[in-house]
Formats: C-alpha cells, structure tokens, sequence
C-alpha cells in the first residue's frame, strides 16, 4: 500500500463583494498520492471550509472547468494527481485561478466571456459546407489532423501560459485563438480566407515556444499550426516586410545569415584556434555563435582541444541553418540552405556534428528530415554541445580542477527543453562543476520563452524584449548568474537586462565549464 503524502496548500481566496482583496489561505492535508488535485479541493470544501469555490463538472478532463494554477503553472485539477504535483513543486504548494480573467470567486474565473472575446469576429461556420450535396468521403489524413485540432476543451490553460498573450492580448489573440482558426484552414470544406485572419490576430508574433502544448492535457500543437499557416502565408506574401528582409540574407550567397553580416566575417571566432580536417566532429557553430556570442562557441572548440578531440568547422562555408526560414514559413528557402549545409558537411567525412544553438541542433536533427533531409541517415550524429560535453566529463576526458562553488540559474532554451527534451544533461554539468544550481520560478517543460523565439526578435524587437523582462522576473531572488545553452537566449536576457537596469551576469554553459577545467 502507498503511504499518504502530507501537502501544504496555500489557496488563493477571494470574493470579490466582501473582500478588499485577495489573501492565501493555508490548508494541510493527508492525501493518496494517486488521488486527484481536484479531490484535495473537494475534501477541503467539504471538511475544512464550505465557503471555498472552485469550478468543475465532469472529472474525467472532459469539460475543462477545472483549470487551475500550480505554483504558477496551469493544470486540470481533476487530471492532476497529488504524486505529480509533489513531484514537480514538493510538499508545499500554491493554488490560485487562471490568471486570464476576471474572479468571480476563489479560483472561479468568468471563463465564458473571455472565450467569446478570444472567437469573437471570425466566423465559426465551415463556409463551403453547404454546398456539397452528394455524399462525400474525407481524406483520412486531413480528417485526423482536424480531429487533433478539435480536442480543444476551452480549459483555458495554454492562452494562461503564453507569455506574448499575457503581455499583449490586443495584438495577439493567443493560442486558443490560432487553434482556432487552424481548424478552419485544416479543412477543405472551409472557403473564407482565414489565412489573412490570423495575420490580423497576429499569427507572426507567435513564438512557437510550445508553452501552450507544454500545459495542454491533449498536447494540440499550436505551435505546430501557426508554422502551418505560416508556410500558407508566406506563399500569399502575408509574412511581415522586415521579416521578409532577414530571410533574404539568408538565401544572399554573399551573407548566408539573417543579420546580413557579410560571409567573411563568419570564422573570426576561429582565431587563434586549431580545427583539424582529420577530425570526425564538426561544430556546427551556427549564425548567433558566429557573429555575436562568439566567445560560448570559442569555448566550446577550446574545451574539445584541452580534451584531445580534434574537430572540422565550416567557418565561412557555413550557412545559417535555415530556421529562421523555417519559422517564417519559407520552405523553399529552407531547403535551399539545407541542401548546402548538407553538401558541405558529407564533404567533410565526420561523424559527429555537435552544435552551440539548440534552433540549429533541432533543424538538423528534427527539421531537415521533415523535408526529407536526414543527417543521421547518413551515419552522422547530431547533438547539442552540453549532450557532448556531459559525454565528454562522464568518460573522463575531462577533470573539473576548479570547482565553481555559486549560486547560479539555468534557462532552458524551447528548442532544446519543450522541443527536444534536453533538460538533464545542462543541469548534471553545471552540478559537475560543483554550481549550485537554484531554478526560475517556471523551468523545464515550463519554461518561459526568452521572447526571442519564432522570429519576434525580428518581427517585433519590442515586444520581444519586454518578454525577455517578464523571463527576468523569474529569476530567483538571491541569484545573479543566469546559465545559457542557446547563444540568442543569451543576447536576449542581456537586451532585456540592459533595458530593465538589471545588473544579472549571463554566461555561456561553455565558458563555465572551461572555467572549471583549467586549473
Ligand atoms: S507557441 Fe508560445 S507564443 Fe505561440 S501560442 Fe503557444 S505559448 Fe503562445
Ligand atoms: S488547446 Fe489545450 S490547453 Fe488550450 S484550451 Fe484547448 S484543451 Fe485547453
Ligand atoms: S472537471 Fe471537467 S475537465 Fe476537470
């Protein structure tokens, strides 16, 4: 038989005909690991306090009434077992309502007319359905890719968790808003043009982070639809001007980067290092290490030579790696810079391709195949530098002389934690070299976005540090040191800490470790 846990909830109590404001109220109670969070509520409504109010119906994750916030992160109660919450937050927890509308009481929130803003203005009609009057047999495959869109059950917990609507709900409508719509382009028996609609709700400030997906009980794959109706809009010319004009110095032979720097430029962070055409790695430094953050890929290549492993690069030969093309929907662009970066890397006679950017490790490994491009069906291995590094220290090749005993924290980039499921390696590195590591407030699968995901630091440079600041906030109190895996996350909370006057040391995971191995 499995003990009961003890769990300390504090709850968000508030009624707003009586009270002036909102006050926590803690509440101890003996659970059944397996029982429902939305049981521990029944329990105390009826055993501790009958004036406590919270929303439910079916029990069984069908009606979504029951979404709630868990220390910040929103969940179904009725799905969320007591086992899952303390293991994700411990024995003490904090239970509030979505942070998306009005209380009404308690963790009641008036969710019906939120709903109706969100939808209101587009057309909730299949437009062309009336006309088929024969009967009619749907492609099996668009069938279950409407059906994936229309397990939605408007709990409200993914528009709770996206940090572009929190911030912004007027210029974007969210992620039930682009569900939405997708569900309509998803289907032929639709005519109107909804493509241009979620432009007009902002489909380009979306920052495919999958935050959404992360808290959604059926794991719809929001981000997954806006690239979709991207790909349409960008063949329609819908897709921003000033987006439009990065990717361009992408495709530019003279560029091969977003930032339009000129190609030459591309293997300065090689100085004074030593790549080696004999070696079976290559680093795949890609265009944020290359031209800004040059000094986390500079480690990188240090670190692989205090450790006798003899690497290739691309240096001027490498081509951005097309996510930004991706994002943005241009797939013919993507393909183009695909099909040189594959070019140059079988030229190459590597085994290995080991990558300081999380976007570039899962356009390599997740992205290309999708277009039929698949390094690793080439025999070629593809990883994230703290995969390799994490490697690297396990097999001795590496000694921590210097333990680096601080209080530090750790982001995780989306591409490489919600996209790629990379969350252990970075944190047993920076417990290997003795850091104390101390988590934001949201980490692992929810994690906030740095604000420079799907294109906004391009789309919409505003925006998108402003919820670089909103990330800020979720730094632990008494740490100073934020830990990067991503070179454009780490130019991002600088830009955000410059404009917030924070004074907070980002550092490159590589450059930590190279400091703890030289003695
Ligand atoms: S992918 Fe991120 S930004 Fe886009 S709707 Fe989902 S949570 Fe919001
Ligand atoms: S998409 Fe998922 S998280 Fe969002 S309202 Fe629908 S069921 Fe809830
Ligand atoms: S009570 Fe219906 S989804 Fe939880």
């Amino acid at each position: 038989m499995i003990p009961d846990l003890r769990i300390r909830l504090k709850i968000f109590r508030y009624n707003p005909e009586r009270d002036a404001e909102p006050k926590y109220m803690e509440y101890e109670v003996e659970a059944d690991p397996k029982e429902s969070l939305l049981n521990l509520l029944l329990r105390i409504r009826d055993d501790i306090d009958p004036t406590f109010a919270f929303s439910y119906s079916c029990r069984r994750g069908v009606c979504g009434s029951c979404a709630v916030r868990v220390n910040g992160i929103p969940m179904l109660a009725c799905q969320t077992t007591v086992e899952k919450v303390v293991a994700t937050f411990g024995h003490e927890v904090v239970i509030e309502p979505l942070s998306v509308a009005r209380v009404v009481r308690d963790l009641v929130i008036d969710s019906s007319s939120l709903w109706r803003r969100i939808i209101s203005g587009i057309p909730i009609r299949l437009t062309r359905f009336e006309r088929y009057v024969a009967p009619e047999v749907m492609d099996r495959d668009i069938a279950l890719e409407i059906q994936r869109y229309r397990k939605c059950i408007t709990c409200l917990a993914c528009l709770d968790a996206c940090p572009v609507y929190s911030l912004d709900p007027s210029r974007f409508r969210g992620p039930l808003a682009m569900r939405f719509i997708y569900r309509f382009v998803a289907d032929p028996r639709d005519g109107l043009d909804r493509i241009r609609e979620a432009c007009r709700n902002g489909l380009y400030l979306c920052l495919v982070c999958d935050a959404c997906t992360a808290v959604c009980y059926h794991g719809i794959e929001i981000g997954e639809a806006v690239v979709k109706m991207r790909m349409k809009a960008f063949e329609e010319r819908l897709a921003p001007s000033r987006l439009v004009d990065a990717l361009e110095g992408i495709k530019d032979e003279s560029f091969g980067n977003p930032l339009w720097i000129p190609r030459d430029e591309r293997s300065a962070w090689l100085e004074g290092l030593s790549p080696n055409r004999r070696g079976d790695v290559l680093i795949f430094a890609g265009c944020m290490a290359s031209y800004v953050d040059r000094e986390s890929v500079r480690a990188l290549a240090k670190i692989l030579e205090i450790a006798g492993i003899e690497y290739q690069v691309l240096g001027s030969d490498e081509y951005c790696c097309g996510m930004p093309l991706y994002l943005a929907g241009d797939l013919s662009g993507l393909r183009m810079v695909a099909e040189k970066n594959l070019k140059m890397i079988r030229g190459l006679n590597v085994r290995l391709v080991i990558t300081p950017c999380p976007s570039c490790y899962r356009a390599l490994k997740s992205v290309y195949p999708r277009i039929g491009i698949d390094l690793r069906s080439l025999g070629l291995e593809i990883l994230h530098s703290t995969q390799f590094l994490y490697r690297l220290l396990n097999s001795g090749k590496l000694t921590i002389a210097k333990p680096i005993h601080m209080k530090l924290t750790y982001h995780d980039p989306c591409d490489l934690g919600r996209h790629e499921g990379v969350y252990r390696e970075p944190r047993e590195l920076l417990r290997a070299v003795g850091a104390e590591l101390i988590e934001m407030k949201r980490w692992g699968p929810y994690a906030r976005c740095c604000g420079a995901g799907g294109n906004l630091r391009i789309v919409d440079p505003e925006l998108s540090v402003s919820i670089g600041i909103t990330r800020l906030c979720e730094i632990p109190e008494n740490v100073k040191i934020v830990v990067h895996a991503c070179p454009t996350c780490r130019i991002q909370f600088s830009d955000a800490a410059r404009k917030a006057r924070l004074s907070i040391e980002n550092i490159s995971i590589q450059e930590l470790l190279l400091k703890a191995i030289l003695s």
